[in-house]
């Protein structure tokens, strides 16, 4: 499933606020619009972040991360004590959510006019309608909010590289506390009652919830920015009790029933299961455990998601065939991600049938989104794109033809290079920063300025980009 929180609608509503305020600016200087998007996930490493040796295509990039940072920032903090639904042990510290596609069947149950909300989770079968969501899930947000907790994360921590503002880190620093650390707040650490089954025998939670939380990876990538860039935020005492509650949640998801079980899973469930632990032991300086989580992904349920002509079965027989491939190799990719980080190399692995992910991306290009989200494969082009190279350019025509003339301004076209920016980003006016930057030939990248700000423009540009956002989001919608 794909969960958009209820943050997204509060967003949106800061968004079309600022483009109200800014509709001059907008008009008077024509910015690359980008609208918020939250990828299924990704592993961005924090060596070539911090690093800051950005090409100079990233600039639009660059601006468009430093604006998701601030829009998310003034959303959170996140906790699983906002929900207004109480989990079956009466402990809202417990994370909750229902089974998203589940449906009420009350014709059995009598006169259902006069049920209650709580009488029909409890009393009428519930049966699974794939792929549509039942929006009374809504009721309990708890993936919503861990989902935009995650982009905050990361987004703030790569904002705190870009631009050097303490405020950055600080979020960041906030947000893990209020989620993970504060006694009146904290999540505790097991996903025991997620995508709830309802109904008379339901009331437990279900291996499929362990994917509510598989962006750990992008908020690990967080953390480990602010960890090893040393961001005075990030203290020693916070990493330690973020550090300990992982370790018991670790313990939980190597244990616990469900957890194996969606360990197992053939689809994309068992291929986020593997983001979430490699992602998690890195977090807790286990790469050797990471190294072989990656590694039994790779060696298991891998081996048969590829057809050899590059379909993913399991994907394409779902009912929305062009969301789910294009989810699963954001979840393949992540796995590939941070195999790299730990000194696993998987991108030529082969599948029973000889095909790698690329092959899988190669095949996912040439189906139409037909009535579903066509932006979900994108970041999926530009990764694989950047990896294993784009000589002849064509995941870089298809990218201009599919995401249009703003997608160097995408937030993920910073950390998925080399990509070709098809010559769409504007070299920035002489005198600022990027400006002055040279390219360091056949790598394309740019040397480093002092703080590695490369190209924001300050307050005014911000507040333009901003309207831009909110001007396709509004677009979009
Ligand atoms: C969620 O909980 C946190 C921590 O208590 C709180 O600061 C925040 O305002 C709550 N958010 C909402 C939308 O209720
Ligand atoms: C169901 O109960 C409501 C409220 O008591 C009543 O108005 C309605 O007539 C009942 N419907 C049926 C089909 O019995
Ligand atoms: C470690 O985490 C466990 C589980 O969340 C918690 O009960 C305990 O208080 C934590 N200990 C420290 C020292 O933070
Ligand atoms: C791989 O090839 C074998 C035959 O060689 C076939 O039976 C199997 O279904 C293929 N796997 C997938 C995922 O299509
Ligand atoms: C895959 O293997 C080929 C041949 O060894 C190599 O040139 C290429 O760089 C590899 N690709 C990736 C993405 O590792
Ligand atoms: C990046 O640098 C190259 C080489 O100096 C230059 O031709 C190009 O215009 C620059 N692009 C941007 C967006 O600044
Ligand atoms: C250019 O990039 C290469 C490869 O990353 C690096 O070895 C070299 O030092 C860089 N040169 C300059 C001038 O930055």
């Amino acid at each position: 499933m794909r969960s958009r929180g209820s943050g997204t609608n509060a967003l949106r509503a800061v968004l079309s606020a600022v483009f109200a305020a800014s509709l001059g600016v907008l008009f008077t200087q024509p910015l690359p619009a980008h609208s918020f998007t939250s990828y299924a996930n990704d592993f961005v490493d924090p060596t070539y972040i911090l690093a800051k040796k950005f090409g100079n295509t990233t600039t639009e990039a660059q601006s468009t991360i430093v604006q998701w940072a601030q829009t998310l920032a003034a959303q959170g903090p996140w906790s699983v004590m906002n929900k207004t639904v109480t989990p079956p042990t009466g402990n809202k510290h417990d994370y909750m959510s229902w089974a998203p596609y589940s449906w009420p069947d009350c014709s059995k149950v009598g006169n259902t006019t006069e049920l209650t909300p709580e009488q029909i989770w409890t009393t009428c079968p519930y049966y699974t309608r794939d792929g549509l969501f039942n929006p009374d899930g809504r009721l309990i947000n708890d993936v919503g909010e861990f989902g935009d907790l995650a982009d905050a994360v990361l987004y703030n921590a790569i904002a705190w590289v870009l631009d050097g503002d303490a405020q950055y880190s600080a979020n960041v620093a906030r947000f893990v506390r209020t989620w993970f650390i504060d006694p009146d707040t904290a999540m505790n650490p097991n996903l025991d009652y997620a995508q709830m089954a309802r109904g008379p025998n339901g009331q437990v939670g279900q291996h499929t919830g362990v994917l509510d939380l598989k962006c750990m990876a992008k908020l690990v990538s967080g953390v480990l920015i602010l960890r090893e860039g040393k961001a005075a935020e990030w203290t020693s005492d916070l990493d330690t009790q973020l550090t300990n509650w992982t370790t018991s949640y670790i313990n939980w998801l190597t244990t616990a029933k469900i957890a194996l079980e969606e360990e197992s899973a053939t689809n994309n469930h068992g291929t986020f299961y593997y983001n979430q632990l490699a992602a998690l032991q890195v977090l807790v300086g286990d790469k050797d455990g990471a190294k072989q989580t990656v590694e039994k992904y790779f060696t298991t349920q891998y081996k048969w998601q590829i057809a050899g002509n590059g379909d993913q079965p399991l994907e394409t027989a779902r009912t929305r065939p062009y969301h789910y491939r294009a989810y699963n190799l954001a979840a393949m990719i992540t796995n590939a991600k941070i195999g790299a980080y730990v000194g696993y190399d998987a991108w030529n692995l082969t599948t029973t049938n000889g095909t790698t992910i690329q092959s899988a991306l190669d095949y996912a290009i040439t189906k139409p989104a037909g009535k579903e989200t066509a932006s979900e494969l994108w970041p999926n082009v530009v990764a694989v794109g950047a990896v294993y190279g784009d000589p002849d350019g064509h995941y870089a025509q298809w990218m201009r033809q599919n995401a249009g003339t703003t997608y160097p301004a995408d937030a993920q076209f910073l950390w998925n290079q080399p990509f070709s920016d098809s010559g769409l980003v504007k070299a920035a006016a002489s005198g600022s920063k990027s400006g002055s930057a040279t390219n360091n030939g056949s790598t394309g990248m740019v040397a480093p300025d002092d703080n590695g700000a490369a190209a924001l423009g300050g307050p005014w540009s911000v507040l333009a980009a901003a309207a831009a956002v909110a001007a396709s989001t509004l677009l979009l919608s």
